[in-house]
């Protein structure tokens, strides 16, 4: 079997999980005043996390809820067992499992699955990207006016603090100058479906890696750009997180200040 046989097996398994957490009831906890994580969200990340020891014995296994200390090393694997977590909770079946393989700070392999839509994307480097079996491609979208332009809002928003401030600035900044907004609440997703061409931008303030590692991958392969807000490569430790179909990405960042 390939490595992304095997991971996309991983997810499918993995999915099941989380598709029957998400008709159960839940225990909700706070991990922050609106930050939530389920059983589910802990069940799902020691399953994925067993079953990749066995598979890629020499990755760093980085999972958002077991996972303490750096994002950086060699091989990295970055999990995120539910992203949508918010969603999940209030029944709104917009939730990924994310899976992102990394190699000399590069993205090599990737899985997003929506289990309750049963959608997998998924990418290697160098081969491309998918839906299922169909490849994936950006929108040629060239106007940042005519642009449908998604964003989240970080848990960090509550404290009314710089990460706050950024993001409220950015959509008074923005919301003339495109066609629309859409805070989904998965960034996974969100790069999948830029991948996908079915918006033209995404961008959002203190990101993980586990929410990002995948849909880096997906987007890039179907032609996509990320950066930082300084319109250079993106980095695990940069705070802004910026991507587009390519075409439109320096409308988007002059509308966004450096941060
Ligand atoms: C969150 C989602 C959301 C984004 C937040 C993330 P979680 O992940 O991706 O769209 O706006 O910044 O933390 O907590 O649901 O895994
Ligand atoms: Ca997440
Ligand atoms: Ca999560």
């Amino acid at each position: 079997m390939k490595n992304i046989d095997i991971l996309q097996a991983i997810a499918l398994e993995a999915g099941k999980i989380v598709r029957d957490g998400f008709y159960a009831n839940k225990q909700v906890m706070h991990k922050g005043t609106v930050d939530l994580v389920t059983q589910y969200d802990l069940q799902t990340e020691a399953y994925i996390i067993q079953e990749l020891k066995n598979s890629f014995p020499d990755y760093q296994l980085v999972g958002e809820e077991s996972h303490q200390g750096s994002y950086h090393y060699c091989k990295a694997i970055y999990i995120d067992p539910i992203d949508g977590t918010t969603n999940f909770v209030h029944g709104i079946p917009h939730v990924a499992v994310s899976i992102g393989v990394w190699e000399d700070g590069k993205p090599v392999m990737a899985v997003v699955y929506n289990p309750i839509l049963e959608e997998l994307f998924w990418a290697a480097a160098g081969e491309g990207s998918c839906r299922g079996q169909t490849g994936l491609c950006v929108s040629s979208q060239t106007d940042l006016q005519q642009s449908l332009i998604a964003t989240g809002f970080p848990y960090a928003k509550v404290n009314r603090g710089i990460e706050y401030r950024w993001t409220i600035d950015s959509l008074s900044n923005l919301l003339p100058n495109i066609r629309d907004i859409r805070r989904l609440g998965a960034a996974s997703l969100d790069l999948c479906y830029l991948a996908e061409g079915k918006t033209d931008g995404f961008y959002e303030i203190d990101l993980k890696p586990w929410d990002v590692a995948a849909g880096i991958l997906i987007l890039q392969e179907a032609g996509g750009a990320v950066t930082n807000t300084f319109g250079e490569a993106f980095g695990f430790d940069d705070k802004g997180f910026i991507a587009s179909n390519g075409k439109i990405h320096s409308q988007l960042l002059s509308h966004l200040k450096p941060i």
